[in-house]
């Protein structure tokens, strides 16, 4: 089969790799109809996730049928529809009992990482029947894709963690899909201000488009002095990263407010500064979290009921065999415009 294999930072290669077959009576192996790339993809290209080993196939997002379900799996069978989660759960263990699947003893966030993930014709799903989801009838599958990751992401990274209450005002730092994903959830709370920042015009335009009241193109490197000026230097109730990087984490402890939330979404490789000279008086929380795709089924509902429309976030549609002109796309988002790609395995 065909698949997109990491081969240390600055490569990629699309190869033919073994078909996954059942290891586990667990186990199903699916076969991928829809998938995508993450920003995640960007950093473990970067060298930033050093999880992920040399020849591993990436991904960890799309939808597919059910090609072969081991002799343990209850829920499903072959020929099933399934959206496929990015954290896989094996929902016995002491993490995944307390709600924190992200941290599960022998899943989490393995797909594309420390197993072989989903960016191929095929893909091999541990404890499929806590890992995987029916795709509803009638469900659009593009839209789909976007509960494996981004849209959990946003919502209990972001949202959730950042504790947005009516009336907020809500900074959201990075318009990438995963920022964008936490502008759209963030309106659940109904905040009185959502100002979104970010370098890349046409993702600010977007992020009009999905609700924010206010955007800030921070390329001169005045976001903090303007958000400061909009907020009659007050700050923000909750500034939520979802960039990666030491620079955006600073501009979270700049502009958050007395009684605030920094809720940090970027994955990061490089250590930040903690400004606690500033911020030990301020009675401010700062959260980290890995997604644990929990509030999936939440999600899924929203999206059902046509409340939440993720499909707004999916600019170019390309064949999986065309995948590495799909990284060269997603990877000039400002030169291309793009947001999300749709990989179809044709
Ligand atoms: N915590 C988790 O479980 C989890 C899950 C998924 C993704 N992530 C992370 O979330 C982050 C966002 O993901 P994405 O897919 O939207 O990524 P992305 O790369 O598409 O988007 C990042 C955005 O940040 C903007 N940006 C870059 N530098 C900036 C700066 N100095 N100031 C302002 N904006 C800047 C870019 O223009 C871009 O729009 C990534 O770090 C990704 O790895 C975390
Ligand atoms: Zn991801
Ligand atoms: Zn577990």
């Amino acid at each position: 089969m065909k698949a997109l294999v990491y081969r240390g930072p600055g490569k990629k290669q699309l190869e033919e790799m073994p078909k996954p077959t059942l290891r586990d009576p667990t186990d199903a192996v699916v076969r991928v109809i829809k998938t995508t790339i993450c920003g995640t993809d960007l950093h473990i290209l970067k060298g930033d996730l050093p999880s992920v080993a040399v020849g591993r196939i990436l991904g960890h997002e799309g939808i597919g049928v059910v090609e072969a379900a081991g002799s343990g799996v209850t829920r499903f069978n072959q020929g099933d529809r399934v959206l496929i989660s990015c954290i896989t759960a094996c929902a016995k263990c002491e993490y995944c009992r307390r709600g924190m699947p992200s941290h599960c003893e022998q899943g989490g966030w393995i797909l594309g990482n420390t197993i072989d993930g989903t960016q191929a014709e095929f893909v091999r799903i541990p404890f499929a029947d806590t890992s995987l989801y029916p795709l509803p009838e009638g469900a659009d599958e593009d839209a789909m894709v976007m509960l494996s990751d981004i849209l959990p992401t946003g919502y209990e990274c972001g949202v959730l963690n950042g504790g947005v209450k009516p009336g907020d005002t809500v900074a959201i730092i990075g318009a990438g899909p995963v920022g964008l994903s936490a502008l759209l959830t963030t309106q659940f709370f109904t905040p009185a201000r959502i100002i979104v920042i970010d370098l890349d015009a046409n993702r600010l335009e977007v992020a009009k488009q999905f609700g924010a009241t206010a955007t800030i193109n921070s390329t001169d490197g005045q976001a903090v002095e303007k958000v400061m000026a909009m907020t009659d230097g007050k700050g923000v109730d909750v500034a939520i990263e979802a960039v990666g990087i030491a620079a955006t984490f600073g501009i979270c402890q700049e502009i958050v407010g007395a009684g605030g939330h920094i809720a940090n979404i970027g994955v990061h490789g490089a250590s930040v500064t903690l400004h606690l000279e500033k911020l030990w008086s301020q009675n401010i929380t700062i959260t980290t979290r890995l997604v644990d795709a929990v509030t999936t089924p939440l999600l899924l509902k929203t999206v059902m009921a046509g409340k939440l429309q993720p499909k707004q976030l999916i600019t170019h549609h390309f064949a999986l065999s065309d995948i590495l002109k799909a990284y060269d796309t997603f990877g000039n988002a400002g030169r291309e415009r793009v947001l999300k790609v749709i990989l179809k395995n044709e």
